[in-house]
This record gives C-alpha cells, sequence and structure tokens, in this order.
C-alpha cells in the first residue's frame, strides 16, 4: 500500500498570511500543499491564479499539488508549469481532449491527475487510467470550501481502488471535499492515500490539525 499524505488546501488559509501559513503546514509535516484554482465558468466561484502561485513557490519545498477547477485547462498547462505546479490536475468534465490534456501535461514534466465530480462515472477514466499518476475523486460538488463530505464517494472510491489493483497500476487516488478528522479514517479504509483537507487544517490549530490526520494515517 501506498503511503499517506496530506494536501492541506490553501484555499481555507487566511490570505493576509498566506506565507507563513503554508510555512507552517510544511513544518507540521503535510506532504503536499493543494491549491485551487477556480475561472468562474466551470465552477462559479473565482479564486487565485498564477501570480499567487509563483509568489508563493519560494516559500516552501513541498509538492505543488494544483487543482484546476477551470474550463479547457489544456489553454495554461505551460503558464502552471512556469509557476511551480508539481501536479496538475484537471477535471475530466472540462476537457474537450482528455487525452491530449493529460499528454501536454506529462510532456512539461508534471505529474497528471485527473479530477472526477460527485456525478461523473468512473467509466470516463477507462482508457487513460494507465497514463494517469493521480485520480482525484470530488466528496463536494467543486467550488467552495466548507462543504458536507458526499457519502456515496466512499463507494467510488473502493470502485476505483479496485480497477487500480485488477489492472496493478501505480495510481494515487486523492479526495477533496468535506473531510475532517471524523470522517478522514473511513476514506482511507475506502482505498484513498491522499487527503485534501481544507477547513479541518486552517480552523483553530493548524500544527494539531496536521500531526491529527497523519496520527489517523498511521492507525
Ligand atoms: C472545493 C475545493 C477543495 C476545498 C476543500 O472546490 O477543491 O479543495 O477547498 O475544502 P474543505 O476541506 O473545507 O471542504
Ligand atoms: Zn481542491
Amino acid at each position: 500500500m501506498k503511503r499517506y499524505k496530506l494536501a492541506p488546501s490553501i484555499l481555507a488559509a487566511d490570505f493576509t498570511k498566506l506565507g507563513e501559513q503554508i510555512k507552517r503546514v510544511d513544518e507540521a509535516g503535510a506532504d503536499y500543499i493543494h491549491i485551487d484554482v477556480m475561472d468562474g465558468s466551470f465552477v462559479p466561484s473565482i479564486s487565485f491564479g498564477m501570480p499567487v502561485i509563483q509568489s508563493i513557490r519560494p516559500v516552501t519545498n513541498r509538492v505543488f499539488d494544483v487543482h484546476l477547477m477551470i474550463d479547457e485547462p489544456i489553454r495554461y498547462v505551460k503558464e502552471f508549469k512556469n509557476a511551480g505546479a508539481d501536479i496538475l490536475t484537471v477535471h475530466a468534465e472540462a476537457c474537450t481532449h482528455l487525452n491530449r490534456t493529460i499528454m501536454a501535461i506529462k510532456e512539461l514534466g508534471m505529474k497528471a491527475s485527473v479530477s472526477l465530480n460527485p456525478a461523473t462515472p468512473l467509466s470516463v477514466l477507462e482508457y487513460v487510467l494507465p497514463e494517469l499518476d493521480m485520480v482525484l475523486i470530488m466528496s463536494v460538488n467543486p467550488g467552495f470550501g466548507g462543504q458536507k463530505f458526499i457519502s456515496s464517494s466512499l463507494n467510488k472510491i473502493s470502485q476505483l481502488r479496485k480497477i487500480i489493483e485488477e489492472q496493478q497500476l501505480d495510481v494515487d487516488i486523492q479526495v477533496d471535499g468535506g473531510i475532517h478528522l471524523k470522517n478522514v479514517e473511513a476514506v482511507v479504509k475506502a482505498g484513498a492515500n491522499v487527503i485534501v483537507a481544507g477547513t479541518a487544517v486552517f480552523s483553530s490549530d493548524i500544527e494539531s490539525n496536521v500531526h491529527g490526520f497523519y496520527e489517523v494515517f498511521q492507525n
């Protein structure tokens, strides 16, 4: 089994102290920094883009796990590479040419990941799964932090883990949305190994929140 990783979503950080809060999750041991980019079209909200990513890049050596909630992300793959992305996640629903988009990400030396909205079936991955480094299963409808976990995603996670094992692939399963210390165990048991958490990391004590997740991972 793969090592479990926590990816704190900076969407829930205090933006007046963004650099400082990223340093705190880094020093507390979080493996990835999850960066949510929203375009106001694919999802209702607009968050931030390349200039913010570029400006926080020198703050940490942790992996920049960039979750693009934007239409036709192939248009900006190079810009996100230049801004400092290590993993680039695109939504299957947002790509007319999903295979081409994945190839463009890999050709630039980034890890390629595809995300599925809660209503999107796993079958859309059938012909691209062997090309991927990670699949992101959304456990909320993307667009906002602080939403409630949609429990049908647990079944989707276990189905995907089964497919990955049957095909003997080396693909991480990331889950994003509504995860906190009380439900993360179920998410991990279903077969996820990369956990995104925004509100549950950045509210109250950041360090003890990060440690709390890794304690669950160890058990
Ligand atoms: C939702 C984003 C998530 C979100 C997670 O569109 O992709 O990464 O910030 O936040 P919480 O953990 O608060 O649901
Ligand atoms: Zn996200």
